[in-house]
């Protein structure tokens, strides 16, 4: 069976759809989750579903073990769900157009360092945007401007607040991803 590893920081209501998306079909597994925040919600959920999970830490993080171990799960696909550092050159070198991220934006604007979650929406609010949306894309060494995917959007109401709309693109992105995600694993064949 095709396994995915899923990175991420938050509270991870990703990695929740994409996991419950694939126990119903039984099509992948997410055979492990990464995240740089021990506190992470994502962690809870990895434990609630018996996920194996691996906390990295800047001081004492080794970017060779985090390497191997990957290797070692052997990923169709590496999957970033809100995950907010950047991924190491290596891991790029060696994953290529394997991993790939979701953002709450229709890119190219609204990314880039810094850019993620509430500050994403509270950047399309301030520019008055009348619609704002998803972004799937390939992961490359340059913050948000790997190939794109898929774009899917949203309508931005002009009273909205940053919390509404960041619940109108979580629902995009829990329907989109896991689809994008098994449609690239079945082009892997
Ligand atoms: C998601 O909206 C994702 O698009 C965003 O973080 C949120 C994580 O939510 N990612 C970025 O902003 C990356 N630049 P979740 O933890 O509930 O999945």
């Amino acid at each position: 069976m095709q396994s995915l590893v899923i990175f991420a920081s938050g509270a991870g209501s990703n990695a929740a759809a994409i996991i419950s998306h694939f126990k119903n079909n039984g099509k992948a597994k997410v055979a492990l989750i990464v995240s740089n925040k021990a506190d992470a919600g994502v962690l809870e959920i990895a434990k609630k579903e018996e996920i194996p999970f691996l906390i990295i830490d800047k001081k004492t993080f080794q970017e060779t073990l985090l390497l191997e171990q990957l290797k070692d799960t052997k990923p169709s696909l590496i999957v970033l769900a809100g995950f907010l550092w950047k991924i190491p050159a290596a891991i790029i070198h060696e994953f290529g157009r394997r991993i790939i991220n979701i953002h709450p934006a229709l890119l190219p604007s609204y990314g880039g360092k810094g850019m993620y979650g509430h500050h994403v929406h509270h950047a399309v609010l301030v520019a008055k945007d009348g619609e704002s949306g998803i972004t799937i894309h390939y992961v490359n060494e340059v913050y948000d401007e790997g190939n794109i995917i898929l774009q899917a959007r949203c309508k931005v109401d002009a009273n909205d607040s940053a919390d509404e709309l960041a619940k109108r693109i979580h629902k995009l992105e829990h329907f989109y991803y896991p689809r994008v995600i098994e449609h690239l694993l079945s082009d892997q064949g």
